[in-house]
C-alpha cells in the first residue's frame, strides 16, 4: 500500500495566539488536500486556538515538544495527557534546536517517543547531521545511531505508525535545501536502518519526511522521491506558500 504523504509545519517560537488564529484562517482555504496529511505543529499556548480555528478543515494539530513523565513537579513542561485531552495527535520530538539549546539527547528523545506511543500520540522523530559530520563522511553513521536509539523499546507495530523527519542541520533556516539526491539518499538509508532493526514491512510502512529550507519551489521534486513521504517545514509554513507546498503536485 502506498504511503500517504505527511506535510507538517513546524512554527517553532513564532505566532502569538491571535496571530496563530489569523494564520490558520488565511491558510485554511489553501491547504485543502485530502490526499496528504496536513499537520500544524505549534507552540503549546497556540494549540487550543489553532484547534478551534482549524475545525471543519483537514488540518491536524501537533505539539512541538512534550515531556516523558506523566505529571508532577516539572515546571514548564507539557504532559502527554495535556496534549491528548485537547485532541493533539502528533508531537515533534528531538528537533535539532531542542538538542542544541535545550539539552535533548538521544536518550531523552527515546523516553519521549515511548511515552508518546503509550498515549497514542504519533511522534515526528527528528534526526540530522551537522555540516562537519557531512564533510567528515559520517552522516549515515550518525543518523543510524540517532534512529536506533530513538526506537529502543518501540514495537514494530508502533514503529509502523511513526514519522521520522530527516533534517540536515546545515539546511535548517539557511535557505540551503539539501539536493534532492542527498535527501533521497539519507531517507533511503533511514528506511534501510528500520528494515534492519525491524523488518521490511515496518520499513515500508514508516513515513520519512525531509526538512530544511523546504519551499514551494523545492517541494515537488523532493516529495516525488521514492523514500521521501513529505516534509517538515519551518519558515515557509508561516506563509501562504505553505498552501503551495501542501498542493505540491
Ligand atoms: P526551515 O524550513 O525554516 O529551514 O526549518 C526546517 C525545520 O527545522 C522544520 O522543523
Amino acid at each position: 500500500m502506498a504511503r500517504k504523504k505527511i506535510i507538517a509545519g513546524n512554527w517553532k517560537m513564532n505566532m502569538t495566539p491571535s496571530e496563530a488564529v489569523a494564520l490558520v484562517n488565511t491558510l485554511k482555504p489553501l491547504v485543502v488536500n485530502d490526499e496528504v496529511d496536513v499537520v500544524f505543529c505549534v507552540p503549546a499556548i497556540d494549540i487550543i486556538p489553532v484547534l478551534q480555528a482549524a475545525e471543519g478543515s483537514n488540518i491536524q494539530v501537533g505539539a512541538e515538544n512534550m515531556y516523558y513523565e506523566e505529571k508532577g513537579a516539572y515546571t514548564g513542561e507539557i504532559s502527554p495527557a495535556m496534549l491528548t485531552d485537547v485532541g493533539v495527535k502528533y508531537v515533534v520530538l528531538g528537533h535539532s534546536e531542542r538538542r542544541e539549546y535545550f539539552a535533548e539527547t538521544d536518550a531523552t528523545v527515546n523516553k519521549k517517543v515511548l511515552k508518546a506511543f503509550e498515549h497514542g500520540i504519533t511522534p515526528i522523530i527528528c534526526c540530522g547531521e551537522t555540516l562537519t559530520q557531512r564533510e567528515q563522511g559520517v552522516t549515515m553513521d550518525f543518523i543510524r545511531q540517532q534512529v536506533k536509539i530513538a526506537f529502543q523499546g518501540v514495537t514494530a507495530d508502533q514503529a509502523k505508525t511513526a514519522v521520522i523527519a530527516y533534517e540536515p542541520i546545515w539546511a535548517i533556516g539557511t535557505g540551503k535545501t539539501a539536493t534532492t539526491a542527498q535527501a533521497q539518499e539519507v531517507c533511503a538509508g533511514i528506511r534501510a536502518c528500520i528494515a534492519e532493526v525491524y523488518d521490511e514491512a515496518t520499513a515500508e510502512a514508516i513515513r520519512i519526511q525531509y526538512g530544511g529550507s523546504v519551499n514551494a519551489a523545492t517541494a515537488p521534486e523532493l516529495f516525488a522521491q521514492p523514500d521521501i513521504d513529505g516534509g517538515l517545514v519551518g519558515g515557509a509554513s508561516l506563509k501562504p506558500d505553505f498552501g503551495k507546498i501542501v498542493n505540491y503536485k
